[in-house]
């Protein structure tokens, strides 16, 4: 355990959030499947929280002494609810497991103003996690 290991993980939680703000605006953009209107403007509602994270976490690194990645990780967008809902449940849960270990690291490491950070984060990622798997209960119901 140490710093560098930290401002690893911070450097990839960049990344990954601009990859889910990327990948849920192109979602709600490109949506055409005939659910429910309110999925389109809760993807574009997260997709701007997501970007919201990749600031704050990107000014945590500047804090830090370290340069944030401009680069997201790879986008995916999916075809269809049901596909759409299995990928964006994967990459909130690759959230939760990554925040939980910079939560376990900050703390070790007595960095709370990043711990405080990531708890926030983290009950939002929690949010957007339910909402997703409500998607993928409705879009598999529909079948
Ligand atoms: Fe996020
Ligand atoms: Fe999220």
């Amino acid at each position: 355990m140490s710093q560098s290991e930290l401002v690893e993980l911070l450097r990839e939680a960049v990344a990954r959030e601009m990859q889910v703000s990327i990948q849920y605006m192109w979602q709600h953009v490109l949506w055409r499947y005939p659910i429910d209107t309110n999925v389109r403007s809760e993807l574009k509602r997260i997709a701007i929280v997501e970007m919201k994270h990749a600031e704050k976490i990107a000014e945590r690194l500047i804090e830090l002494g370290h340069t944030p990645p401009t680069d997201p990780s790879p986008v995916c967008i999916g075809a269809g609810p049901e596909e759409i809902a299995d990928i964006d449940i994967n990459a909130e849960q690759g959230a939760i497991q990554l925040y939980t270990r910079i939560l376990d690291l900050a703390r070790q490491l007595n960095d709370y103003k990043t711990h405080e950070l990531f708890q926030q984060i983290l009950k939002e990622e929690e949010e957007h996690l339910r909402f997703f798997q409500q998607l993928k209960a409705r879009a598999t119901a529909q079948q």
